[in-house]
């Protein structure tokens, strides 16, 4: 065995599900049997398990066989803050702090550390929390890939995976009918999900929430395309795309989520705008959280491996207040306060955009 000062840690999955989860809880828990002989307890459903006292001890047996499964065996939520629990009282909702309680209830069950897994929402609150005395160790995921901290985030591969897919098959069905396809994904504020997907599935308009549009030009593009003899397009949207001048399209607000904002409802316009420009007929899928399920890729399976493990081995060494990373190829940690600093959107002059538009593809700029 290893040495380890730490000897008992809790850990937590919060925000948005995403592919590759079960990955890291498989290796931090047997990282941590097996390498230090540390024990660790897995925290139900995000904050929301740390608040009310929800948690059990996880062996290796429990995080056998975990590894391609898709979600989270401990349940996670984008909701549960312990700095603003939402409280009913005379049929009306305010907000208290709980975080004394939660910290509390981790001392009660002899956690020396807390691991967050978990998005920018999730990673701020691990944030704070260690400032008020709990040590905490991050691991980042999310599907949007928006953490400037890293250069990637396990899950977004196979969200990417899933939404080339839906491209794909967007394809050939647009060219039966002689169609306009617009691809609504994910990816809140930034657009790398609808970028890369949309390049792989060989999208003819692209729309970024980075690059804002002008639906004429989005027009323009799919008709000098029929100029070419091409009877059908396709049109992958992100969620966060907004015209010039104009603003996000909002689905729905959740008030006591960590960002009340759900965003949705650009492609179904941009399908309308176009139709009523072209003489072409307009067909929206909204991918939706398809995006978030099914088994991790290949690629995301080792990324949550490598990031579980080195969350441990911070752990062991005495390195609270970091969160594990990958540059390049290397895995590697940076402070907490540096993780949360700035989301990670895409460039409009990177070489990646570039790249699109050298293979003919509209931004609609
Ligand atoms: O952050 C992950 C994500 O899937 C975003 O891409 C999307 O905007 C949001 O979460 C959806 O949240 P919910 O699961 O609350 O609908």
């Amino acid at each position: 065995m290893k040495d380890s000062k730490i000897r008992r840690i809790g850990i937590l999955t919060g925000g948005g599900d995403c592919p590759g989860l079960n990955g890291v809880l498989r290796a931090v828990v047997k990282t941590c049997r097996f390498e230090y002989g540390i024990d660790v307890v897995g925290i139900q459903d995000g904050y929301g398990g740390l608040i009310n006292d929800r948690m059990r001890t996880l062996t290796s047996d429990d995080v056998s066989g975990i590894l391609a499964r898709g979600g989270t065996i401990l349940g996670s939520s984008n909701k549960d803050n312990p700095f603003r629990v939402p409280v009913s009282e005379g049929g009306e909702t305010t907000f208290r702090d709980l975080s004394d309680q939660a910290i509390k209830n981790a001392q009660r069950h002899g956690l020396e550390l807390l691991v967050v897994v978990g998005g920018d929402g999730s990673l701020n609150i691990a944030y704070e929390l260690s400032k008020k005395g709990l040590p905490v160790v991050g691991v980042p995921k999310t599907i949007d890939n928006d953490l400037d901290a890293t250069d990637v985030t396990f899950g977004f591969d196979s969200a990417l995976s899933t939404a080339t897919d839906a491209a794909d098959k967007l394809h050939t069905t647009a060219d039966s009918h002689h169609r306009l396809m617009v691809l609504e994904l994910m990816g809140r504020y930034a657009g790398w999900i609808a970028l890369e997907a949309g390049m792989a599935g060989g999208g003819d308009v692209i729309l970024i929430p980075e690059i804002p549009f002008d639906i004429e030009k989005v027009a323009q593009a799919v008709r000098e395309r029929g100029y070419r003899g091409r009877n059908f397009a396709v049109v992958v949207v992100a969620e966060g795309a907004a015209p010039k001048g104009g603003e996000m399209m909002v689905d729905r607000r959740i008030a006591d989520s960590t960002d009340a904002v759900r965003l949705g409802g650009i492609g179904r316009w941009v399908a309308e705008e176009l139709e009523r420009r072209l003489e072409w007929e307009a067909r929206t899928t909204v991918l939706g959280h398809l995006q978030r399920g099914g088994s991790p890729t290949a690629f995301d399976r080792l990324l949550a491996t490598r990031f579980g493990v080195e969350a441990v081995r911070l752990v062991a060494t005495g390195q609270h207040g970091r969160m594990v990373s990958i540059h390049g190829t290397t895995i590697d940690s940076v402070t907490l306060e540096e993780a949360v600093v700035r989301l990670r959107r895409v460039d409009p002059e990177s070489q990646i955009v570039q790249a699109a538009r050298a293979v003919g593809t509209s931004f609609g700029d």
